[in-house]
């Protein structure tokens, strides 16, 4: 299945091939497609894939990174530039990254920057990438503890999703991803349906096989109404305020869980304050509650310093949370910081009982 993303503003298409064996099948044809071509990926992937990725691209570097988001640092950057150019890569180069959202991330930048851009082939192998971070052209590296403060917008010609890459993806991993999913579920009714009649089959890679393209196309909808995220990207934010600053003072469980913890908080904070369908939302607990386990609710106290740092918070300290209330529908909630803790606390409370 091909699903094309249209990016008006920048006239440019950016074609995603997803499918079991688009890999195999796709990634020599693009690669011929282009003078020169250079792999990116970290070294998790490359034990895991290198022999596949030589052997259908006998002649084209590779160079594969430390694993992991501390790497994902303006060093890992400055080395891959530094392989490109020493690989005489010239303007008409493709570069391919082939791994998670870090390796997209970071070569996603390194082509936007090397000779002023040059094109970019997203391979997402973790569930998260698939759905989430190959699609939209975001990209960017950490700058230390600053997450994702050094990047740009730079669109993949084309993205190659094969689920056959999450057989050997921890089932944390796919956790995390599946966080993702279903922060889109909470945005999209058809979507949600389709995954609370199959919540017993959400960690099945065959049920995986038959969501991702449909959250991909979800983003895809999502980024193509608005691309620099002024207005709908804001959506995806979804769970992410009360999520990642969880995240940023807990660390133990991955991403997307913490995006999941995040609109167990968040969906009760709209509760109170806007026309909700509870019985709905009842059922988005439930379906969360099939990824997250009831004693995965890490404690939100230390993580409410962090939330009023966002980025996304509002000049007069006002803190903004995007909350699911009804099916496919959400509200922007603008809460003064005291009222976003002192509600967050008293939240925290009644999950311990
Ligand atoms: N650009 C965007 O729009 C966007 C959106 C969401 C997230 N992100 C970024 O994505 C990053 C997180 O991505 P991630 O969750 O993919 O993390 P990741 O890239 O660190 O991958 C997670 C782990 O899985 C390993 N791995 C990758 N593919 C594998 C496979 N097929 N089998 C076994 N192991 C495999 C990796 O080596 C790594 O250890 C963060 O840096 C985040 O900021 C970007
Ligand atoms: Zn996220």
């Amino acid at each position: 299945m091909t699903i094309t993303l249209r990016l008006k503003k920048q006239e440019r298409e950016s074609k995603i091939v997803c499918g079991n064996g688009v890999f195999e099948r796709e990634f020599p044809r693009l690669i011929k497609s282009y003078p020169q071509a250079f792999v990116f990926t970290d070294e998790n992937v490359d034990a895991l894939y290198g022999d596949v990725i030589r052997s259908l691209a006998p002649d084209v570097p590779v160079y594969a990174m430390k694993a992991g988001e501390e790497n994902k640092q303006p060093h890992t950057l400055i080395a891959l530039l530094q392989k490109m150019a020493e690989a005489g890569l010239h303007r008409k180069a493709c570069l391919f990254a082939v791994g998670g959202g870090v390796v997209g991330d970071i070569g996603g930048l390194a082509a936007a920057l090397y000779m002023r851009g040059i094109d970019c082939v997203q391979v997402p192998t973790t569930l998260l990438s698939q759905v989430d971070s190959s699609v939209g052209g975001k990209t960017a590296v950490d700058l230390d503890c600053y997450k994702n403060v050094v990047g740009a917008f730079h669109q993949p010609t084309a993205v190659l999703v094969d689920g056959t890459f999450l057989r050997t993806l921890p089932r944390r991993e796919i956790a995390c991803g599946l966080g993702e999913i279903i922060k889109h579920g909470a945005l999209n009714g058809e979507l949600f349906d389709r995954l609370y009649q199959n919540k017993e089959r959400l960690f099945d890679l065959s049920f995986l096989d038959e969501i991702v393209p449909l959250n991909i196309r979800h983003k895809a909808n999502v980024v193509e109404a608005d691309e620099r995220e002024t207005g709908l990207r804001k959506s995806l934010n979804l769970g992410h305020t009360t999520g990642h600053a969880v995240e940023l003072v807990d660390g133990k469980l991955s991403h997307g869980e913490y995006v999941l913890v995040g609109m167990r908080y968040e969906m009760r904070l709209a509760k109170t304050r806007v026309p909700c369908d509870e019985e709905y939302l009842n059922r988005l607990d439930e379906l969360i509650l099939y990824v997250l386990e009831k004693g995965q609710m890490p404690s939100v106290k230390e993580g409410i310093a962090y939330a009023k740092l966002d980025k996304k918070n509002e000049e007069n300290g006002t803190i903004v949370v995007t909350a699911p209330t009804k099916r496919g529908e959400y509200a922007l909630l603008h809460l003064p910081f005291a009222e976003y803790e002192s509600e967050l606390l008293r939240l925290e409370e009644a999950f311990s009982c």
